[in-house]
């Protein structure tokens, strides 16, 4: 997988620690890079994927905001755009690798601060990538190729309590857990993965006008609320629409299986398998539901939260 070592240099690192930096959520900590938090492991991700990344035009990014689905996401766009190549159900690789093996990371899996470089020109295409980068600190030629890009985000609320959760899973032993205060007042002031939560969707969401073709920009919600449709859409967008013979056969449905959350959280990939990082798989699969902030959040935390949205959004055209 790997072709050539590449050490970051001595001025990366150096830079990368010459930047304001704040306790993060598990082990690392964070920076302010561009105005958005990174951690230390993503930041070495990302100067690397800056310098070496080449996006070509076929390539599909999936960008999505922590916590908003980006599991799901990776298996559907995995079943819909490579089904022709997986037509037996029994042997899906979904059933045996985690979708997040199936669809590298770019900062996170792809460039990553073990000092190789990766080899992507056996991937077969088009290639599917996800990154949790904001706008800002995307590859020049990711933002200039025709590349598509697929943006997925979710109310605040339950993003805030899913990464409380998942964070406190991932921290390392003997450090004990994260308070929900805490955790609260970071995300509240943006210091959080890929943070802030709301600079990062408009980012995405400005730069969406402007080149509105190539990018499709879903949340959550209406995901879990109208599933197919949205599949649907998506298949238009990535140019890979279901055929009449695929809709007699029930090609929708058939996905939308394969990929829920009972399917995917009860296989044992999931149950039990580890991603070459070191996460458990079954770290990405809590509860898969819409609302649970209703269970953890005081009335107070959900005005505060419920008024920076409020105000972050306004005058954007999203809306929550
Ligand atoms: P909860 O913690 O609210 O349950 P990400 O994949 O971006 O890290 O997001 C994780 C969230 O998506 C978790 O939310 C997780 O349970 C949920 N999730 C994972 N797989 C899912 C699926 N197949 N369908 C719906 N939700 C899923």
């Amino acid at each position: 997988r790997y072709l050539q070592e590449k050490e970051l240099s001595q001025e990366d690192k150096d830079f990368i620690f010459s930047l304001p930096t704040e306790k993060g959520w598990v082990a690392d900590g964070l920076h302010k890079y561009h105005g958005f938090w990174l951690s230390t492991k993503q930041m070495h991700g990302v100067l690397a994927c800056q310098k070496h990344f080449q996006a070509v035009d076929s390539d599909i990014v999936l960008v999505t905001t922590v916590k908003s689905g980006t599991t799901w996401l990776k298996a559907l766009m995995f079943a819909l755009v490579k089904r022709a190549h997986y037509l037996d159900p029994q042997r899906h690789p979904l059933l045996t690798e985690n979708p997040h093996v199936l669809v590298p990371c770019l900062e996170f899996d792809v460039y990553t601060d073990k000092q190789v470089l990766p080899d992507l020109s056996s991937l077969s295409r088009p290639r599917l990538i996800s990154t949790h980068l904001p706008y800002v600190c995307l590859p020049d030629s990711v933002k200039h190729s025709g590349c598509k890009v697929v943006y997925a985000w979710r109310d605040p609320k339950d993003v805030f309590v899913s990464l409380w959760h998942f964070s406190n899973k991932l921290r390392p032993v003997g450090s004990g857990t994260m308070s929900l205060d805490e955790a609260f007042d970071k995300f509240c002031r943006g210091v959080n993965t890929s943070g802030p939560f709301w600079d990062h969707v408009l980012g995405f969401w400005k730069e969406s006008l402007k080149r509105p073709e190539s990018a499709f920009f879903i949340k959550y919600e209406e995901m879990k609320e109208e599933p197919a449709l949205h599949l649907r859409r998506l298949a238009e967008f990535l140019g890979c629409p279901f055929s009449p013979e695929e809709e007699t056969h029930g090609v929708v449905d058939g996905i939308l299986r394969l990929c829920s959350f009972d399917n995917l959280s009860n296989l044992v990939v999931n149950k039990s398998g580890k991603l070459p990082a070191g996460i458990e798989n079954s770290a990405f699969f809590r509860k898969g539901e819409v609302g649970d902030w209703m269970n953890n959040l005081t009335p107070e935390m959900v005005k505060k939260l419920d008024s920076i949205t409020q105000e972050k959004l306004h005058g954007s055209g999203l809306k929550f």
